[in-house]
């Protein structure tokens, strides 16, 4: 499997004082089980709510407290914590954290530090909604950005002081996303994708649907991806289990009729499109209003052809549009996944091989078959993540 975009990575969390500093110090666990190298910095108020020992503990190291100590280590921290640093995440960043730092002032370790560094900033605001709202934070917050930090919204719902409102630490798999997008080669800036996954359900009546047991973890794989190496992601997705990645905008579609509609509606703005959905091929000619009954239910279902929308998409493909088909196929994959890139006018197709048990469907596995208008590689057994990089590294090289 590959390595996680955090190994060896020295990433420095600036701890405020908020309440959702717990919530930080599982973060600093989590970072440091994908072999990040954390170093945390406290302020004052965040040590009133959490301590440094727990921090230390999670993190791995010892954490930083002090603007000025007698060793020669502690008097020089304030500029190497942050000149080492291949990204610093503040969070909880309350609204005194980021006045400060709007105002590019270096009065404790942490702000000093951000000044001292050249990585990209991520600021994780947590506090009270109104203070949130006042027009004071929200200057400062548009400073922030305007200073090339990324701010990583808040979000909605009860706090802590029993207010309800935005303002809420965002979630660990938001930041999670932006960390590792900050951490990875941008080969996708600039690039809008589009990306579809699932499978769609044909229905036949309010109760029943045609289907196929696609989870949607390659399409979402490859989303995800690409949203960390920089691209603007738009995502269709038929039904599935799966929460959406941060950073990419989902719209959901249940149908291959409907999935058709939102493909063509994006397609001509965006410049790669893949098509990881198992669409239905089919779908019920008939869709009863009300429950059909058993008894009465016909013997033979009398289905339509769907539309193709990958194929449609090949005809009308403009110049330097890079345009991927995906194959589900178990048996002659070189010779199907040939045809179909022919048939729809693909720049790559990645076949599937759904005999297998760890590959395919469901599976969080993956080896895929890959064709290009140039030759075919087979893709080494890994992770569907490991597998929708590998993809990508092969698309980006087909942009114009
Ligand atoms: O021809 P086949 O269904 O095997 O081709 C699979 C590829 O075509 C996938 O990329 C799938 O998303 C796409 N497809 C489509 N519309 C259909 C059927 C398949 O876009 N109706």
């Amino acid at each position: 499997m590959a390595q996680s975009v955090f190994s060896g990575k020295r990433i420095v969390i600036g701890v405020c004082g908020s309440i959702a500093a717990f919530k930080v110090a599982g973060w600093a666990s989590e970072l440091a089980k994908d072999e990040a190298l954390v170093s945390v910095v406290m302020t004052g108020s965040a040590r009133e709510f959490v301590t440094p020992l727990t921090f230390a503990a999670l993190s791995g190291n010892e954490v930083h407290t002090a603007m000025f100590g007698a060793g020669r280590e502690e008097v020089m921290a304030h500029i190497s914590i942050g000149r080492d640093a291949d990204a610093i995440l503040i969070a909880p960043a309350t609204a005194n954290a980021m006045a400060r730092l709007a105002a590019g002032m270096a009065d404790d370790l942490l702000t000093t530090a951000v000044l001292a560094s050249r990585a990209r900033v991520l600021i994780c605001p947590a506090m009270n909604p109104r203070m949130y709202d006042h027009p004071a934070t929200r200057r400062n917050l548009q400073m922030l950005r305007e200073l090339g930090y990324w701010v990583i919204d808040p979000e909605s719902g009860m706090m802590a002081c029993k207010e309800e409102g935005e303002g809420r630490l965002a979630e660990w798999d938001t930041v999670r996303e932006h960390l590792a997008r900050s951490l990875t080669p941008q080969d996708l800036l600039g690039q809008r994708v589009l990306v579809t996954a699932g499978p769609t359900r044909e229905p036949l009546d309010p109760a029943r649907f045609l289907s196929n047991r696609s989870s949607g973890k390659m399409g979402y794989a490859l989303a995800r991806a690409a949203f960390r190496r920089g691209a603007e992601v738009i995502l269709v997705s038929g039904p599935t289990a799966l929460p959406c990645p941060a950073g990419v905008t989902r719209e959901n579609v249940r149908t291959a009729c409907e999935m058709r509609e939102r493909v063509l509606a994006h397609a001509d703005g965006c410049s790669v499109i893949v098509k990881a959905a198992a669409v239905a091929d089919y779908r019920p000619e008939i869709l009863h209003e009300h429950k059909v009954k058993k008894e009465q239910i016909a013997k033979e279902l009398v289905l339509e052809k769907n539309p193709d929308i990958l194929h449609e998409l090949g005809r009308r493909k403009r110049p330097g549009q890079v345009l991927v088909g995906f194959a589900a196929e178990s048996r002659d994959l070189a010779d199907e996944g040939l045809k179909k890139l022919n048939r729809k006018n693909l720049d790559l197709i990645a076949v599937n091989d759904i005999g297998g048990a760890r590959t395919g469907f469901e599976a969080e596995t993956n080896q895929i078959l890959l064709i290009s208008r140039t030759g075919s590689e087979k893709l080494p057994f890994t992770s569907k993540a490991h597998t929708a990089d590998l993809l990508w590294d092969r698309i980006v090289r087909l942009l114009p």
